[in-house]
């Protein structure tokens, strides 16, 4: 008995309390914090509403700081989700399953032998992180990233390519697009019209279902038209041999840990079996998957996500896979190149890859926020960097051969 005893003190000494934890024990500071969280996202409540908001965003910081005191690999924050009902986080997602099972198994012919790892952002090959809004629209999203990747290998072009005309097209009078659809849908119809997709400047993104006007809008599909799809084999290997000759629009269930995900690499083991968002696979590394999400760069890793390699089958991450077939035109794709995203995964730091030289300066916590700086017991002893009191007293000398930069910080240089 004693010594059950003593083993559970340790465990209990060993768990990282998160940042909140202690703000979050005083009601007066979890009021507090919530003030400041409405500010930082712009939200405004009726009184009559607030008190149902306050208990919505109480019981997620609560969720929050529990996940990451857990100490997963994966580090968890507040975001705009954080005071949300079920029913409006649900908006933000739009994979409809009915009618579509796994994807079949193909056998592949030859085992083939694919790189280690393939980072397609490392390579401005995958445009900037969009954002689908409250309408359940991610699958035109999902297909929209299979396509880009894969337009530029053909072209040498990055295009950004139109969800708009996916979302109002695909299902046109049958029912609303913001309720949800299936990725490879997208594909069949652009197949039924010639391989045509706008790109984005000529059929911009609204939020919401309209009426279908792809046959007005020029087609951006020049250098390689969509002839179809293809289905990837539901495992990981194949889904790995796809992912290394292109981006894919892979499917998966979005639970609490995800939307709530901020960092590192998450593997979450609370799936049921109902996969519920499309989202796009960029690339992949021996310790994760990495995919772009619809959901605007403020939210998760500037608005990319990394899943860990053999990630739990419950969540269905590469059941539901694929990619169009293109086939060139021989017509040279003239217009200007579209922004590629400038985010660059590094697995050696993979929550805050920016430069920190200095060992006495780093943030703690990894979740830190400039709100939580009005705690000064948070900003000292989680946030140091994030709250600026990197230049307490001297600043002291910075290393050999770097200099203190205006955010206090030493580095190299040419790296201020
Ligand atoms: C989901 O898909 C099925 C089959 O295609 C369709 O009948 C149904 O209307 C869709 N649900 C919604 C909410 O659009």
């Amino acid at each position: 008995m004693k010594i059950f005893l003593a083993l559970c003190l340790v465990a209990t000494a060993l768990a990282v309390e998160d940042v909140l934890r202690g703000v979050l024990k005083s009601p007066r500071e979890t009021l507090q914090l919530y003030g400041s969280f409405k500010a930082k996202e712009h939200l405004k409540y009726a009184a009559s509403e607030d008190r149902m908001r306050f208990r919505l965003f109480r019981a997620n910081a609560q969720f929050v700081a529990s996940a990451n005191e857990e100490e997963s690999g994966a580090v968890f924050g507040l975001n705009f989700f954080s005071a949300m009902t079920e029913d409006e986080k649900q908006q933000y997602l739009g994979l409809n399953v009915t009618g579509h099972g796994e994807n079949p198994f193909h056998v592949s012919s030859s085992p083939s032998k694919v790189p280690e790892r393939i980072l397609w952002t490392d390579s401005s090959q995958v445009t900037a992180v969009k954002n689908q809004g409250s309408c359940g629209s991610c699958w035109t999203f999902g297909a929209v990233g299979g396509l880009e990747t894969r337009y530029q290998q053909v072209s040498g072009k990055l295009r950004n390519f139109a969800e708009q005309e996916y979302l109002d097209c695909v299902y046109e009078g049958s029912r609303n697009g913001c309720n949800g659809g299936w990725p490879s849908d997208c594909y069949e119809y652009s197949k039924k019209n010639g391989g045509r997709l706008a790109s984005t400047a000529n059929y911009p993104y609204a939020a919401k279902d309209g009426s279908c006007t792809g046959s007005s809008r020029p087609d951006a599909m020049i250098a390689a038209k969509i002839i179809g799809f293809m289905d990837v084999s539901p495992s990981e290997k194949a889904n790995i041999e796809a992912l290394a000759e292109g981006s894919l629009s892979v499917a998966f269930q979005v639970t609490n840990y995800f939307q709530q995900y901020r960092g590192g690499v998450i593997n979450d083991n609370t799936c049921t079996g109902r996969p519920n968002h499309a989202v796009t696979a960029v690339g992949y590394t021996p310790s994760f998957v990495l995919v772009k999400n619809s959901w605007g760069s403020s939210w998760g890793d500037k608005g990319f996500v990394k899943f860990a390699r053999g990630y739990p089958e419950d969540c269905g991450l590469f059941k539901y896979s694929s990619y169009p077939r293109l086939e060139a035109t021989g017509v040279k794709d003239t217009h200007p190149k579209d922004a590629a995203t400038t985010y660059k995964p590094s697995e050696d730091d993979d929550v805050n890859p920016d430069p920190q030289p200095d060992p006495n300066c780093e943030d703690v916590a990894v979740n830190c926020e400039k709100y939580y700086c009005q705690w000064s017991n948070i900003a000292e002893k989680y946030c140091r960097k994030t709250c600026e009191l990197c230049n307490d007293g001297d600043g002291g000398d910075c290393p050999s051969g770097t200099i203190r930069c205006d955010d206090g910080i030493c580095r190299h240089e040419h790296m201020c």
